[in-house]
């Protein structure tokens, strides 16, 4: 198994589309007169983001970005996660949605939560395109979910193996070699 596997597509560009047009509208929604900030998790919820907030037009919204590191240029967590660039804004007293391309064991997504939540928000949602649920560790609950996923490693629309795959439109897997 490495990064020099050929991507299969698991999910189509257009299925990708559905969902996250389908999460725009249930954000829309219940974010209607209020001011979002929105905050994409660097690196691989940048494309999904990027979709996201463009059908997010009638809303008030800030869009801002936190870069986080949990893998070490393989497949395996390291289990340990640090903050690699800081928000730009201060979210103290404001309703804030986290924008996650996946949740796999949860750890990465847990340590952000608590992190933000020590900033005292108003309110602390998460949004994530992809749940691997079969690997969960710690118990996350998701306020707007798109897809589920099987246990396998994912790469495009944002997610990457060692760096390579984000640019892909699809969302593809590699093949255990
Ligand atoms: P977690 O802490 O195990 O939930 O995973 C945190 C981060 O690891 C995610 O936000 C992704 O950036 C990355 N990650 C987890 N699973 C995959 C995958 O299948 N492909 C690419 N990146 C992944
Ligand atoms: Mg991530």
């Amino acid at each position: 198994m490495d990064s020099s596997s050929v991507p299969q597509i698991l999910i189509e560009r257009q299925q990708v589309q559905l969902a996250v047009e389908k999460l725009a509208s249930e954000i829309g929604q219940d974010y209607q007169e209020r001011d979002l900030v929105l905050v994409c998790v660097l690196k691989g919820a940048f494309v999904f983001t990027s979709d996201l907030a463009r059908l997010l037009e009638n809303l008030s919204l800030e869009v801002d970005f936190i870069g986080l590191s949990s893998y070490c240029n393989n497949r395996e967590s390291s289990g340990e996660v640090k903050i690699t660039q800081p928000l730009s804004c201060s979210i103290k007293g404001r309703d804030v949605l986290v924008v996650e391309d996946i949740v796999d064991t949860g750890i990465t997504t847990r340590f952000l939560l608590d992190y933000l939540a020590k900033e005292k928000p108003a309110s602390l949602k998460l949004c994530a395109l992809l749940d691997k649920t079969s690997r969960r560790q710690t118990a996350i609950n998701i306020d707007y979910k798109g897809l589920e996923v099987p246990d396998k490693f994912i790469v495009g629309y944002g997610l990457d193996c060692a760096e390579k795959y984000r640019h892909l439109p699809d969302i593809c897997f590699l093949e255990d070699k």
